[in-house]
């Protein structure tokens, strides 16, 4: 009976101190706001050249604003730069990509603390699930950083924990419990996912093209050789001793730090503005760049300071690749050398490369099809992945043949490594007499 009753009691004070935790949890009416996507749109030069409305949130440089690329599709997404500015405003941050949203949508942090992007009939389309924990207001913060807080000062969300394709200095990828990776744009138009990624890996950021392909990953010897783990990379401005030695960093963090002399980071290039407003785009072509803003200066307040992917020679410190290392660089089929389009191979040798380079469906059946070799050409993924072996070419080959999705497979003769290919696209010449390309085609 007594406990009984004791287990009553304590049922009737959980109610009671939930009540009570629920009504702190009320964000001030002042905090509270409920806009409608209607109205004028707005004159500055936005990127994709859209047409926008912009919210009044807005913490100098950055605005919320509802944009769209095709009529009655917005997205609801972070601006950065001012219209003083005269230059083309990037958005840093998305709230519903592939999600879009239509004329009359609302946006609202409601009382509850839940902060909700509603399309026109209501049906929510994205939402931060902070019903009740404790929110109290909403702020854009001077890093670009939107967020709600607690009573204490507390992050309860922060956009900081959702990028799509972008990420500002401070801005942090996770190994584990995310967000792990940057997903590109479809395309200037459509804002749905495309087909690459950047992603954190324990041993190794990499770009992968549709999920599974690697085409780039850092080289952090030490990872591998003191076998350790990263466990996040933020983008960073790293002080130097010299202030105009300055640069943007994404840097790693690993477990066990103290095993580990050297913290692997990837060089974004040397600060050229005293400003820490930079942003590092996963670009819809699959290249990483790093832009850097300089306000109150009229028609550039925009610099690219970074791309990946790049004509340059490589420069002290700093990673670049070839431009022919990028999938897509020579469309459906090309060869590529020197970050130029300079072939298209066929059965009956290499053409002049035009954007219709491509391969002729070569069927299933190994009777319908055969294949021509090319010397001294690498696939996107030889470079940076291991393939399948020691295997001999034969079975390299055999194992394309009874893939009926295999198009073609690369094989080094030093190594005896086999890599099968489901995409071809760009080739690079590499001019090494070990590396063998093998393409299928029809038999006939
Ligand atoms: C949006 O709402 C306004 C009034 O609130 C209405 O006049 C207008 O027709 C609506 N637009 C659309 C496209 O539904
Ligand atoms: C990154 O990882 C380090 C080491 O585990 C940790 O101390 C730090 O809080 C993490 N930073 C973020 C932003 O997650
Ligand atoms: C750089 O910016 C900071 C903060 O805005 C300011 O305190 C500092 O004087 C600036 N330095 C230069 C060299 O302009
Ligand atoms: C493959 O081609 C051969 C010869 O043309 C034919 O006999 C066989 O049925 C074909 N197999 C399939 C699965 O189509």
């Amino acid at each position: 009976m007594a406990t009984y009753t004791s287990s009553l009691f304590f049922i009737f004070f959980y109610f009671i101190f939930r009540s009570l935790s629920i009504s702190i949890a009320i964000v001030p009416m002042n905090e509270t706001f409920h806009y409608v996507n209607q109205g004028d749109f707005g004159i500055y030069d936005s990127e994709y050249a859209p047409s926008y409305r912009a919210l009044p949130p807005f913490t100098s440089p950055f605005q919320i604003c509802f944009y769209n690329t095709t009529p009655n599709a917005y997205t609801l997404a972070l601006r950065m730069g001012t219209r003083r500015d005269g230059s083309v405003m990037p958005w840093v941050w998305e709230a519903n990509r592939g999600k879009p949203v239509r004329e009359n949508a609302t946006f609202s942090l409601d009382s509850d603390g839940n902060l909700i992007l509603a399309d026109v009939d209501g049906r929510i389309v994205w939402q931060t699930n902070t019903a009740n924990k404790g929110v109290v207001g909403f702020a854009i913060l001077s890093d670009g950083n939107i967020v709600l807080r607690d009573s204490k000062g507390n992050f309860v969300w922060q956009s900081f924990d959702s990028p799509t394709d972008t990420i500002l200095v401070g801005q942090t990828l996770r190994v584990r419990e995310g967000p792990t990776k940057l997903v590109s744009r479809k395309s200037i138009n459509s804002n749905t996912n495309g087909i690459y990624s950047f992603v954190i890996e324990p041993k190794r950021l990499a770009l992968y093209y549709k999920n599974n392909m690697r085409y780039w990953s850092s080289s952090f010897t030490e990872v591998n050789r003191k076998n350790v783990n990263i466990v996040n990379a933020t983008l960073r401005i790293v002080e130097t001793e010299y202030e105009e030695n300055n640069f943007h960093g994404l840097l790693c963090n690993i477990e066990n730090s103290q095993s580990i002399f050297d913290i692997p980071y990837l060089d974004l290039g040397t600060v050229r503005y005293n400003s820490s407003l930079s942003y590092l785009r996963l670009g819809i072509d699959g290249n990483l760049r790093l832009y850097t803003y300089r306000a109150r200066v009229r028609g550039n307040a925009w610099s690219l300071l970074y791309t990946l992917f790049d004509k340059r020679e490589d420069e002290f410190r700093m990673i670049f690749e070839d431009e022919c290392q990028q999938p897509n660089r020579c469309g459906k089929f090309g060869l590529c050398e020197d970050s130029q389009c300079v072939g298209c191979p066929t059965p009956n040798g290499v053409f002049a490369w035009s954007k219709d380079c491509d391969t002729k469906s070569p069927g299933c059946n190994v009777s319908e099809f055969k294949y021509y070799e090319l010397k001294g050409v690498d696939h996107f993924t030889v470079k940076y992945t291991d393939g399948i072996g020691p295997v001999t070419r034969g079975d390299c080959e055999s194992k394309c043949s009874k893939d009926c999705k295999c198009l073609g497979y690369f094989y080094r003769t030093d190594k005896s490594r086999c890599w099968i290919a489901y995409d071809l696209k760009t080739l690079t010449r590499v001019g090494k007499s070990t590396h063998l390309a093998y393409i299928k085609t029809p038999a006939r």
